[in-house]
């Protein structure tokens, strides 16, 4: 019998899935055989999940060819091919807190019950299948995911993965493992291989690799093992695919400390628990973790922890109904780079934006994102006019990763620094082996107007009622022409401004009357020398209690100071020999702000009396100098060599050997914020 589908939108829709299906194909194509993707995995599965949804409404729309209709193939045809023992599935998605509460609900409609069920949580890797084979505890094969059913043979390059065992068990201790023995796992490139391999690849002048997991699967398909082997792969297992009846245990949980004893390695960061309330409050907690684990993942995976029920679940489709992927909202999207826009920082840094066709990516459009500087462009070789992938991950300004060069139809242009300030046109400074251009002219308009805005800004001079706009039009009606000049405004003269109410100009009045209070480590750093923090404005007034003292030191007195090295002892007595900087700094007295420390004693705690720290790597916030400076500040030393007698490593990003050898020599290691967090807990001040 034959029906006529009551919606109206049917043909559209048919148009729909067929023009679904057509960029579905040509993707897998691209990601799967050419191994260069134009568009990220998220709007890939956005695709993908769109066309299921319109044949899960109209089944009558499913077409024999459909990709809903197989185990995405992954088939590599220069690779020889076996045969699973049993079909390798996938998971079912959820996007949603309320799409897991959906799924428990439809495994109580299958079992007839609502009996208390333990789960397993565990990391979603982004990276590629692959089931292991064990012979009397031997590796006998290795082999990709590819269609389900049939797979690539990759085992000469799997043995050549450090954390994939070619013989188990790894202690001889352990019990011997049945045979056959199948598992499952990912291969992944962790997050800090990618990034040196990356990085080493670019200094080849190799820019092709822009995410860590299709490097990771393009590594593990190669036809020489040797290529495998150059790379750092890794391999999770995560899963009995087959063993001899009754060999391994019955659960999940169990499964996963089975594994880990013969030898494999499995995640730290797995999870059980009896209640599916508390399954939720964790994957709400550990969203804000994702991104400081070792490796990429895009989800959580959910078990049902015993496998009698977890069986007895079946499965629906390609997916068993006992598990279920949640994914985090993405965070890479791809959009059109359509041009170049440079913004110029105080200190006269250029910094290149790229302008972009609005996308919406981890909640927010965005129309923007950061560049870097022109080295990365240079490295990544982003054009305007590229396809390029951008990605927002929490807190993070969106940036962009780098282009796909295999979208591109040769009307792309590159991107050069410009040649002059777009702001004031004066020549751009580039220094060899410096990564940054920038303006040099000191009375640059723009480089000024940043400056001002710094200086009245929240943490330094805080003047309530000016902000960025503020700044922009006092500095338009030409009213102010420098920081100082803020001091000076007068009411008569904002009254014919726009937005300029009386009452506002009162409270503004009173928040710059009350600024002139500011104790001078808050000047100091409000007049935006490089290099100086509110940890070093602290220190260097401690021994120089008035700007006109610190005005007139040498950088040999500077470096005298601990916790002052003589970067920072240069850029202070450079930054004071400029006429801009000392016709300011008169001003400013003139105002009657303040210039002296009224405080004789700077607050210092000796929060870390007695301990030495050694520093090494680059920390996220805070400079090495000004690092050291809030070490001596609070009472602490700092050492440039690892000894037992060292109490921290303080380690950032890069850290080399000082950080090896305090973990041979058991030297406890912090990072920035355990540094702060340690002072803090100690009562010093950071
Ligand atoms: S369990 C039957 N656990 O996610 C399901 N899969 O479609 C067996 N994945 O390609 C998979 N991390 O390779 C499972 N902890 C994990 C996983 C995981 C990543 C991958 C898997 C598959 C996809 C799910």
């Amino acid at each position: 019998m034959s029906q006529t589908p009551p919606d109206p939108n049917f043909e559209a829709l048919a148009q729909r899935a067929a023009s679904l299906r057509a960029q579905i194909h040509e993707h897998n194509h691209r990601y799967f055989v050419l191994g260069s993707p134009t568009i990220s995995d998220a709007e890939y599965d956005a695709l993908f999940d769109e066309l299921d949804a319109i044949e899960k409404t109209y089944p009558a729309l499913i077409t024999p060819d459909s990709p809903t209709q197989r185990v995405g193939s992954d088939l590599d045809e220069r690779l020889p091919k076996i045969t699973h023992p049993n079909p390798t599935l996938s998971l079912s998605k959820a996007y949603t807190e309320d799409d897991i509460r959906a799924w428990r609900t439809r495994i109580d409609k299958v079992l007839d019950t609502s009996a208390r069920l333990g789960y397993v949580v565990e990391p979603k890797f982004d990276g590629l299948t692959v089931v292991l084979t064990y012979t009397d505890g031997i590796l006998t094969l290795g082999a990709t995911r590819g269609d389900g059913y049939t797979g690539d043979d990759v085992t000469a390059n799997v043995r050549t993965i450090r954390t994939v065992p070619t013989r188990i068990p790894v202690h001889p201790d352990a019990p011997r493992p049945p045979s056959p023995l199948v598992v499952r796992g990912e291969v992944v490139m962790l997050k800090e291989d990618f990034k040196a391999f990356q990085q080493k690849m670019q200094t080849e002048g190799e820019t092709r690799f822009i995410n860590a997991r299709n490097t990771a699967s393009g590594a593990l398909k190669q036809l020489d093992p040797r290529v495998t082997a150059s790379r750092p792969l890794t391999l999770y297992a995560f899963e009995i695919v087959d063993a001899p009846d009754d060999s391994t245990p019955h659960s999940q949980w169990q499964s996963l400390s089975f594994l880990r004893q013969m030898g494999f390695l499995v995640s730290e960061d797995i999870q059980r628990f009896d209640d599916l309330e508390a399954v939720i409050a964790h994957i709400r907690a550990f969203e804000a973790r994702r991104h400081s684990l070792p490796f990429e993942i895009d989800g959580l995976v959910i078990k049902i922890d015993d496998f009698a029920t977890y069986n007895a679940l079946g499965v629906v489709g390609k997916n068993p109904r006992g598990a279920v992927a949640y994914k985090f909202p993405p965070e890479v999207v791809t959009t059109r780079l359509t041009g170049v826009s440079i913004s110029v920082g105080r200190t006269g840094v250029l910094i290149p934006n790229a302008e972009l066709e609005p996308v919406f990516v981890s909640g927010a459009t965005i129309k923007q994102a950061t560049l870097n500087n022109f080295d990365d462009v240079a490295r990544k070789d982003v054009r305007v006019g590229d396809r390029v992938m951008i990605k927002r991950a929490g807190e993070v300004i969106p940036f962009v990763i780098g282009p796909l060069p295999d979208a591109r139809t040769g009307t792309e242009q590159p991107i050069t620094p410009p040649t002059h300030c777009p702001f004031c046109q004066s020549p751009v400074l580039h220094e060899e082996g410096e990564v940054a251009y920038y303006c040099g002219n000191p009375e640059c308009p723009e480089r000024i107007a940043r400056s001002i805005e710094y200086f009245v800004g929240k943490g330094q001079m805080d003047i309530e009622g000016l902000g960025e706009k503020g700044v922009r039009q006092l500095l338009e009606a030409g009213l102010i022409r420098d920081e100082a000049d803020v001091f000076s405004l007068k009411p008569e003269s904002l009254e014919n401004l726009e937005g300029y109410a009386k009452l506002k100009i009162q409270n503004l009045m009173n928040s710059i009357e009350a600024a002139k209070k500011r104790p001078l480590d808050r000047v100091l750093v409000a007049l935006g020398i490089p290099n100086v923090g509110t940890t070093v404005a602290k220190v260097l007034i401690k021994h120089f209690p008035s700007l006109e003292l610190l005005m007139n030191a040498t950088a040999d007195q500077l470096q005298t100071i601990g916790g002052i090295g003589p970067s920072i002892a240069a850029t202070v007595v450079d930054w004071f020999a400029l006429p801009r900087s000392r016709s300011v700094i008169t001003k400013l007295a003139a105002a009657g702000v303040q210039m002296v420390s009224t405080e004789t004693q700077i607050t210092r705690s000796e929060a870390l009396a007695g301990m030495t720290f050694v520093l090494t790597g680059t920390l996220p916030t805070l400079t090495r100098d000004e690092t050291g400076a809030l070490i001596e500040a609070n009472g602490g030393k700092v050492s440039g060599s690892v000894s037992k007698k060292t109490s921290y490593v303080v380690a950032g990003e890069s850290p080399g050997s000082k950080r090896d050898k305090a973990e041979q020599l058991g030297v406890p290691i912090l990072d920035e914020d355990g540094l702060k967090r340690l002072i803090a807990d100690r009562g010093g001040e950071s």
